[in-house]
């Protein structure tokens, strides 16, 4: 289909899972084991309606918003996801050009088929850009990334802490040596890509535990966002160590099957933090499952900061590149504006707990 009759972010999976390769396909799509958490992380969000407001002149919406202090044209940004030349020859840039013309920020992966220095020179002035880090096991070694992403302009780290092994994921298994994966432009990329699993298997540190979180300040002066998070207790160590944001994940359902879904855990991850006196302390994101306008909106009210998106875009960039991304961003925008006006809400902070009936949410 051309790009005007894509509808909504699930058109994008559709036309992907037919023109990737089933390697591409089943490393973009997978998850862990029984893929529950993967499932759920899209079912918990239709456990959450919406408490409409009426009468409250609503001709102007504002959806901008700030992530650590950052402007956010609308409260999503895009999370890291790795190799991206499976899907498009010319990888993350791709993605780092659609988020500037829409105004967002984008978290650059530590796996990126780009280069540092590719992502960065595509990167326009006053675009905001997080590097996500994986802590490698020879600490000098990522010392070296933190100095080099802190002198070219990367504005937070996040390290990403729920990788201590790989997660089980069974259809990447099954295809991966299937055949040379695709999106491949040289032997360089081959051998890259082919051994990326298997690479980041032996490299991540799985002795990782909190003292890290001093070595890093000892190190840098960027702000540290913890990505990977599952749980209030541990939110609120995150921000008794002092990090300046944690993001709720369960990877994509990639790596822990049955961790729960980050928008059921967050509403227990605010409330912790606001028993514990912490909430202004530290900035809570989720990401997991985001399709719909709806989708921002219901995380918003539940107290989070902003939301992170990963697959959608991975398949909206293999099927039509960056202008299908930026296509699938117009698509968010429209969807939260239209939530925003059609609950009576104008601006960021009007989306409060009770705009939404959470109820329901809960599994247990
Ligand atoms: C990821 N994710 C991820 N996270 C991370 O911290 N480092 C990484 O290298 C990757 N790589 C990666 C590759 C692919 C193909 C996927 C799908 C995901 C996880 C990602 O940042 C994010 O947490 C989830 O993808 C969010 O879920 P949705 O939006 O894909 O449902």
């Amino acid at each position: 289909p051309s790009l005007n009759e894509i509808l909504h972010l699930y058109d994008f999976k559709a036309v992907a899972s037919r023109i990737l390769t089933n390697e591409t396909w089943s490393f973009y799509n997978c998850a862990a084991d029984d893929e529950i958490s993967f499932r759920e992380n899209h079912y918990a969000f239709l456990r959450i309606w919406l408490r409409p407001r009426v009468m409250r002149d609503v001709t102007h919406i504002d959806m901008s918003t700030k992530i650590l202090g950052y402007y956010s044209s609308f409260p999503l940004y895009i999370s890291a996801t790795a190799l991206g030349k499976l899907g498009h020859p010319l990888g993350e840039v791709v993605l780092t050009r659609a988020a500037h013309s829409h105004g967002i920020t984008q978290m650059i992966p530590n796996f990126a088929s780009c280069s540092l220095d590719e992502m960065t020179i595509a990167r326009k002035d006053g675009q905001i850009q997080f590097f996500q880090l994986y802590i490698n096991k020879n600490r000098d070694i990522s010392r070296k990334v933190i100095q080099d992403v802190q002198e070219k302009g990367y504005k937070a780290l996040v390290v990403t802490v729920d990788v201590p092994s790989v997660g089980n994921r069974e259809k990447d298994l099954r295809m991966k040596y299937a055949g040379a994966p695709p999106g491949i432009q040289n032997e360089k990329d081959l051998n890259r890509d082919q051994g990326a699993s298997r690479v980041l298997a032996s490299f991540i540190d799985p002795s990782l535990n909190w003292n890290v979180i001093k070595w890093l300040r000892s190190i840098t002066s960027m702000p540290i966002v913890i990505k990977g998070v599952q749980t209030p207790e541990d939110a609120i160590l995150a921000a008794e160590y002092g990090c300046n944001g944690i993001v709720l994940s369960n990877h994509g359902g990639r790596q822990l099957d049955f961790a729960p879904s980050a928008i059921e855990v967050l509403p227990n991850v605010i409330e912790g933090l606001k028993k514990s006196g912490l909430l202004g302390k530290i900035e809570v994101y989720i990401d997991g499952g985001i399709h719909r306008g709806s989708d921002i909106f219901k995380a918003i009210a539940l107290g989070a900061k902003a939301v992170g998106i990963g697959r959608p875009l991975l398949y909206a960039m293999s099927s039509y590149g960056q202008a299908g991304v930026e296509h699938a961003l117009q698509i968010l925008k429209d969807e939260f504006e239209a939530v925003m006006r059609l609950s009576g809400t104008n601006t960021i902070a009007d989306i409060c707990p009770n705009m939404v009936d959470s109820k329901s949410l809960s599994n247990h």
